[in-house]
């Protein structure tokens, strides 16, 4: 667990306040570790969430703690995303996590089969009351309420139980929740925007969109629409980390931050080439991806972007 404190660091709850609509990089397994968040603020994403971290073995394992948590100066606001299935666990890993981050949050929508068999993700979705108490258990622990407990959740097969589910995790002391427009089992179905809506009709604390934001004009739509606060993009900051500047598909200077940022934090050949493959999905003819996406190392990856693309 690499971490640094930072003082200067302004809190979600603030930026709720005041700015009309308040940009989130999504928790991305794999994909938005350190470098990626620090590239998306670099280019307006004002919020970013850490992967999805299992809080049992973070309390657990030193070396999990090394391997899933890694900040540094400037990277704030920082939401931790923790799958936890009991009050103290999510709590202790709070406590963890505490100065080195602005909030954290639970995970209620992650609809793969081994977390729902573990009791993770989407099948808390079913469980409220836990929901409630965990809620409760991190409030309890850290009272400093700047500091967020928000969830992330999918959509209920009937809106009025996702209502009355976010509506008792507003009693429990949740600070904002943010919603992906789908259900559990819904892949890739339009995002329910009308339901996204009825939600934050019905609660009082700050509401975030997500699902199939690709351009900055997608994320004023989704708000105008729904009325959310804030919202989260997933898929398409990794095609185009520079979306919520407006740009509509990755620039150059981009691509060149990403080099720089990820060699910099020491990130893996896969992850740096991972990323350029998004990124560049849209920008690349499909003849030369093919040969760019064949490379097994940051040399020839380099080579070619200074031949080709950059
Ligand atoms: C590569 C990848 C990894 C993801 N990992 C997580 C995760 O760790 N936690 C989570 O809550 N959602 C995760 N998601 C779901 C996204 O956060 C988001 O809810 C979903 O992709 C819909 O948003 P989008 O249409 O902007 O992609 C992941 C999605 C992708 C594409």
């Amino acid at each position: 667990m690499t971490c640094f404190e930072d003082s200067e660091n302004k809190s979600v709850i603030d930026l709720f306040e005041n700015k009309k609509l308040t940009t989130f990089c999504a928790p991305m397994v794999r994909y938005s570790k350190l470098p990626f968040r620090m590239l998306v603020r670099k280019y307006g994403c004002d919020v970013a969430f850490t992967p999805m971290i299992v809080s049992h073995s973070f309390i657990e394992s030193e070396k999990a703690r090394n391997c899933d948590f890694t900040t540094t100066i400037g990277d704030r606001p920082l939401i931790v995303q923790f799958a936890a299935r009991h009050g103290t666990e999510l709590a202790d890993a709070a406590e963890i996590v505490y100065r080195y981050s602005d909030g954290v949050d639970l995970n209620c929508g992650c609809p793969q089969r081994w977390a729902i068999s573990e009791g993770y993700g989407a099948c808390l979705l079913k469980k409220p009351d836990l929901v409630h108490d965990m809620i409760k258990q991190v409030r309890n622990r850290i009272a400093d309420t700047k500091y967020t407990v928000s969830l992330k959740i999918r959509l209920h097969d009937d809106i009025r139980e996702s209502v009355q589910f976010c509506r008792q995790a507003e009693q429990a002391g949740v600070s904002w929740i943010s919603i992906h427009g789908r259900t559990k089992s819904q892949r890739t179905e339009a995002v329910n925007q009308d339901a996204i809506k009825i939600i934050k009709e019905n609660l009082n604390i700050p509401v975030v969109g997500n699902g199939d934001i690709f351009h900055l004009k997608d994320a004023i739509s989704f708000q105008e629409f729904t009325g959310v606060d804030g919202v989260m993009s997933a898929r398409g900051l990794l095609q185009n980390p520079s979306l919520f500047s407006g740009t509509e598909i990755t620039s150059s200077s981009c691509i060149k931050d990403w080099i720089n940022l990820s060699i910099s934090f020491g990130t893996t050949f896969t992850n740096i080439h991972h990323h350029l493959m998004y990124m560049l999905g849209k920008v690349m003819p499909k003849s030369e991806r093919k040969l760019f996406n064949s490379y097994t190392s940051l040399a020839s990856v380099l080579d070619h972007l200074n031949e080709y693309t950059l």
